[in-house]
């Protein structure tokens, strides 16, 4: 599975989006080392804060699927737009709970992309180490 190929499966889950308040449909897609794949997409609401974002739809789909996060291997994030699409700062802070700091990230739309890593997202953050 190349970053494109995964980058295009996240295209794919935008389509599922519900966001009749911005019309931004975003779509999320984590590789498992085994090859099984987990997508999100956003699902706004009127009640604007309610919103759900396409990367925490997908890592809690995969939670309550009983997969197990630290067998993850690629995150893609996608959305049919020119400019990439940047996790908010929520979902960063939920990377870092569930996933591994060295995962791989990569932010694309059809035509480019750009690869980072949760831990480059979210440096000195918060975690149940501090506690
Ligand atoms: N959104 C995501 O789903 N993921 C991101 O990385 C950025 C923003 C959604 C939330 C909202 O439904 C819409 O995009 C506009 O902010």
């Amino acid at each position: 599975m190349t970053k494109k190929e995964l980058i295009s499966i996240a295209l794919e889950a935008s389509k599922n989006a519900y966001a009749p308040y911005s019309n931004y449909r975003v779509g999320c897609a984590l590789l498992f080392q085994n090859g099984e794949i987990v997508t999100g997409c956003n699902v706004e609401n009127a009640s604007y804060g309610l919103t759900m974002c396409a990367e925490r739809t997908a890592l809690f789909n995969a939670v309550s699927q009983g997969y197990d996060l630290a067998a993850a291997k690629m995150l893609a994030i996608a959305a049919d737009a020119s400019t990439l699409v940047s996790p908010c700062g929520a979902c960063r802070q939920v990377f870092v709970e569930l996933l591994a700091m060295d995962l791989p990230v990569i932010m694309g739309n059809s035509e480019k992309y750009i690869e980072t890593t949760v831990g480059k997202l979210m440096p000195l953050s918060f975690t149940g180490e501090n506690l």
